[in-house]
């Protein structure tokens, strides 16, 4: 069974392909519009969701397929339904399935249990739609996708990090991970980057210094500072103050240096306006790029 649940299951070629895709579909939006017809996907979202569940949505509806929304509230699963029950129930009536959960375990537990594809939709260890459309991103600005030089401000242990430690280096991207003393991502997660990158040439660096880590990126990059399962503290809001994405660190960065950002933003946390509405913010073409790169998938695990 296919399934779409983090980057290090897939190949460079795999993921090259999911990308080029995309990049096709983009260019041409009406060439694939039959073909999921008759097909259905299910969304479970145990968390908030503004461009996840619209850009799937949308997408099976112009591959021609139809999408259900379920509201963990009013479903069995707020009555206590386990998660294999519920798998199986919903594989005997919609072809795929796109979970957003809490813990990754649940995901995978899903996934065994389930005889259709499931897709993370983001689990507070990582959000790989999300950051193979991000590569997307990238190579459409850059042209390239070897040698880039990404950086990531603000929280180590984040699920985007973990994805980008997943994917950056299978492509020859450098990551920086660029985070407050203390924090550092998943192990597991850094040494699959660690091993990669010593085969790629990349290189996977974890820094304190905002200034230093700017200075030769191609992408700046950061995410809400407490994610959806975190509960803020004012000791690790003031230990971000200095990460902040600001126009002085952007002028500390090369002048064609992308401002990227996953949304939903905070601004004046992380962000402030005049980076994310700048020249330099790509924000929005990354949100556009959900829908095609999704599209990608969902033809690769339901065209039969
Ligand atoms: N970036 C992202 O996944 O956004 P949503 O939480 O709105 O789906
Ligand atoms: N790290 C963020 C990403 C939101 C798309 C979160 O998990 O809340």
């Amino acid at each position: 069974m296919k399934r779409f649940l983090a980057l290090n299951d897939f190949t460079i070629h795999e993921l090259r392909q999911y990308i080029d895709r995309a990049l096709e579909l983009k260019q041409n939006p009406g060439a694939e519009s039959g073909a999921l017809r008759g097909k259905t996907l299910a969304l479970l979202f145990l968390k908030s969701s503004t461009r996840t569940r619209v850009s799937f949505e949308a997408a099976m509806n112009q591959l021609g397929g139809g999408s259900i929304y379920l509201n963990p509230d009013t479903t069995q699963i707020s009555r206590g339904e386990t998660i294999a029950d519920t798998v199986q129930t919903l594989s005997r009536y919609v072809d795929a399935l796109v979970a957003r959960l809490y813990e990754h375990d649940m995901l995978l537990e899903m996934a065994d249990n389930a005889s259709i594809p499931v897709i993370n939709g983001l689990t507070n260890f990582n959000h790989p739609c999300q950051i193979l459309s991000d590569l997307m991103t990238i190579h459409e600005h850059t042209g390239r996708l070897e040698g880039v030089r990404a950086v990531f401000l603000g929280p180590a242990n984040n699920n985007l990090v973990h994805s980008m430690l997943h994917a950056f280096p299978q492509f020859g991207a450098h990551l920086t991970v660029c985070s407050p003393k203390g924090e550092s991502p998943d192990p597991s997660a850094l040494q699959f980057a660690q091993q990669t990158a010593r085969k790629t040439g990349a290189q996977i660096l974890l820094t304190r210094s905002p200034t230093d880590a700017v200075q030769n990126a191609d992408i700046v990059y950061t995410d809400v500072w407490f994610s959806m399962h975190e509960k803020p503290t004012p000791e690790r809001q003031n230990a971000y103050l200095p990460y902040q994405v600001n126009a002085d660190l952007m002028r500390k960065a090369p002048s064609g240096a992308l401002f990227m950002h996953c949304l939903p933003a905070h601004r004046g946390h992380e962000v402030t306006d005049e980076v994310a509405d700048s020249d330099q913010s790509i924000i929005f073409d990354q949100a556009e790029n959900r829908l095609h790169l999704q599209k990608a998938i969902l033809l690769d695990l339901l065209d039969t």
